[in-house]
């Protein structure tokens, strides 16, 4: 399966995180697992933050599944990847960056997604240099936009394998949007279509989606 039949039903939803908005509200749709975490946040932002990401994944999966928000069940995979146990049919997956989070939704094939906000005042030189594939550091070229968006094509593939960041390090990624990823070394077992998602400025995205 590829190009448009791979993305056939699957859904991206950009969520702003910086809302004003009650607290308490929020997160009476949580568990008690999404609860624990969020009352572990010293700040007000990063808590909040947490709440609406959530709470969203929540309104967005509630929809697709037609059941209440507090009823979507959410377990946990080996490396942290949250998913609902009772419906493989729905695979979901969220990122966050600062202000912004994104949720994909994809039927039955596991997806990954992810947002990085562009730091040009990092330097990351010479970690692409060490660890990315020749074809990524020379596709980047130093540019903090292109580190932002091969890192986000990257992660979403680890993210949809369920996978650790290590694991994604040597992933050849610096293809057009959207191409076909696999790992040559074979240390994320798995092929994926990954495409560049349009964020407001200042972020990068990409989504994952295996095939
Ligand atoms: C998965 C991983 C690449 C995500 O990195 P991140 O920079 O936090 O990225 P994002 O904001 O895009 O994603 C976070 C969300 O992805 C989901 N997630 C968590 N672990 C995941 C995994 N292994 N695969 C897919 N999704 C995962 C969660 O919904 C999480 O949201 P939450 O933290 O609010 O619950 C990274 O956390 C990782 O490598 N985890 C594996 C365990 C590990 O090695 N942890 C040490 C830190 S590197």
């Amino acid at each position: 399966m590829a190009g448009a039949e791979a993305l056939a039903g699957v859904e991206i939803w950009q969520v702003a995180l910086d809302r004003s908005a009650d607290m308490d509200d929020y997160a009476t749709t949580l568990d008690d697992r999404e609860r624990a975490r969020a009352a572990g946040f010293a700040g007000t932002a990063e808590r909040r933050r947490y709440l609406v990401s959530h709470a969203a994944v929540r309104r967005i999966l509630a929809r697709r599944m037609r059941v209440r928000p507090a009823d979507v069940r959410i377990a946990v995979g080996r490396h942290g990847k949250p998913y609902s146990p009772e419906r493989p049919d729905i695979q979901w997956n969220l990122s966050h960056s600062g202000e912004l989070a994104l949720v994909a939704v994809a039927p039955d094939r596991s997806v990954g997604v992810d947002v990085e906000r562009v730091r040009p005042e990092l330097d990351r030189a010479a970690f692409a240099a060490r660890f990315f594939p020749p074809e990524d550091v020379a596709y980047i070229d130093r540019s903090p936009e292109r580190f932002a968006l091969v890192w986000a094509r990257r992660e979403s593939c680890v993210k949809a394998a369920g996978g650790r960041l290590t694991q994604g390090l040597r992933l050849p990624v610096s293809g057009p949007s959207p191409q076909l990823v696999r790992d040559p070394a074979g240390i994320l077992p798995g092929a994926w279509l990954v495409l560049d998602i349009p964020v407001p400025p200042g972020f990068r995205a990409a989504l994952a989606i295996s095939v």
